[in-house]
């Protein structure tokens, strides 16, 4: 099933830690939800009773999976989301919303670890196959700011230092001049609300809200 012979859209949402992603997601499904529309809402790392069980190993504070291993580990995570999840869900005709997707291991493995986004991308060709996002929401927002946000107890890659998160930053616009057509930036130091009705927008001109 390629792009064409989807019943389904794919929406990623993706951004660095503290961008406000999972507030969107969540906003997003409701509104999807209201309009009607038959969505599932899924993330990664997790989504599935396996992904769940590698993404506590992955964010784990007392360390885990660096390098290779952690790139391999997120792959595998989204190989077996597609097959249980993602896929199904297009076939039927469901609007899939996904918290994370490949960006972030482009972004993350790719770059701010030096494992070269190429080599990340390669891997992940294999493992998406024809089963590339309709559409991906990047919310750009300064890690300064975006780290501030965060409460709580931080997981392993919120603990990075900050230096890492603004490589992150940089990795994720390398990202998007690769794909430029299906990666919209919205400025995510904004105001929820607006960063909403941005995103809404981005969506309706992409033709994924018809
Ligand atoms: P979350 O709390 O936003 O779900 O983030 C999980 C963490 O996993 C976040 O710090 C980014 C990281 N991550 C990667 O490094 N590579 C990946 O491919 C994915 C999906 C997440």
């Amino acid at each position: 099933m390629g792009r064409s012979a989807r019943k389904g859209k794919f929406i990623t949402i993706e951004g660095p830690d503290g961008a406000g992603k999972t507030t969107q997601a969540e906003k997003l499904v409701e509104y999807l939800k209201s309009k009607g529309k038959r969505v599932i809402a899924t993330r990664e790392p997790g989504g599935t009773a396996l992904g769940e069980q590698l993404r506590k190993i992955l964010l784990d504070p007392e360390g885990s999976p660096v390098s290779s291993a952690e790139a391999l580990i997120y792959a595998a995570c989204r190989a077996q989301l597609l097959e249980k999840m993602v896929i199904p869900a297009l076939k039927e005709g469901f609007i899939v919303v996904c918290d994370r997707f490949v960006d972030s291991s482009l972004a993350y493995q790719g770059y701010a670890r030096g494992i070269g986004i190429n080599r990340i991308l390669q891997l992940n060709k294999w493992v998406i196959g024809p089963y590339w996002p309709d559409v991906t929401i990047l919310l750009d927002i300064d890690p300064a700011e975006s780290l501030k946000r965060l409460t709580g107890g931080k997981d392993r890659l919120e603990s990075e230092a900050l230096e890492f998160h603004q490589k992150v930053r940089e990795g994720y616009m390398k990202v998007r001049e690769m794909f430029p057509e299906r990666i919209k930036v919205i400025d995510a130091s904004l105001p929820v609300k607006e960063v909403f009705e941005r995103l809404v927008a981005e969506l309706e001109k992409a033709g994924i809200l018809e």
